[in-house]
């Protein structure tokens, strides 16, 4: 599978090397803990689950199908990255959210947690809102990139502080497709 992916990448010209930090199967087993936790905390609350584009959409498919309660589901759509592999820090909101969030329990899903700055921004954004209330999940946690305060109630792994891609990650746009997550070297 993943020769068959990195023979893709040869012909989108990305000459990129990377290795498995997190496989399949331990992605399958921790979001399925994760939805437990969810669905627990949220009984009776069809919470509306917003993923955040592009990065989240797989980690958000993956998580609402281990859901055991009703949720609602919408997306945004914010940049920092360009193409590079460090945040912009200047983060624009591309695509709003379309639900009406006023007195509803939010769940904001993300990929990666780094700077905060996404998760602080997006934070500022739902809280004027007036949502009943807002928490955040992100499959990734990066150790030791913070530059701002930012809290998340939910975490699926802790790492360290390397890109990765796959998973609904990429780079440069590319390498989403890989089906665990990997450290681009
Ligand atoms: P933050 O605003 O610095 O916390 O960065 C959060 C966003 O940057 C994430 O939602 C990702 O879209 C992107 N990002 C951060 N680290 C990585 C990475 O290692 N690989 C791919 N995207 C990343
Ligand atoms: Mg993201």
């Amino acid at each position: 599978m993943l020769d068959k992916k990195k023979s893709d990448c040869q012909k989108l010209n990305i000459k990129a090397k990377y290795r498995e930090l997190i496989s399949e199967q331990d992605l399958k087993r921790r979001i399925k803990e994760l939805g437990e936790e969810i669905s627990r905390d949220y009984e009776s609350k069809c919470p509306i689950l917003i993923g955040v584009l592009n990065g989240a959409f797989i980690f958000m498919a993956d998580l609402i199908r281990e859901l055991t309660i009703d949720c609602e589901v919408d997306f945004v759509k914010i940049s920092s990255y360009g193409n590079k592999k460090v945040s912009s820090g200047n983060i624009k909101l591309i695509k709003d959210f379309d639900c009406d969030v006023d007195g509803r329990h939010v769940l904001v899903v993300e990929d990666i947690a780094d700077s905060g700055r996404s998760i602080r921004f997006l934070e500022e954004m739902f809280s004027e809102s007036k949502p009943k209330s807002l928490k955040f999940v992100s499959l990734l946690l990066k150790e030791g990139g913070a530059v701002v305060d930012f809290e998340l109630d939910y975490v699926g792994f802790r790492i360290e502080n390397e890109f990765v891609i796959g998973y609904g990650l990429d780079y440069a746009q590319k390498l989403r497709n890989l089906s665990s997550i990997q450290v681009l070297d």
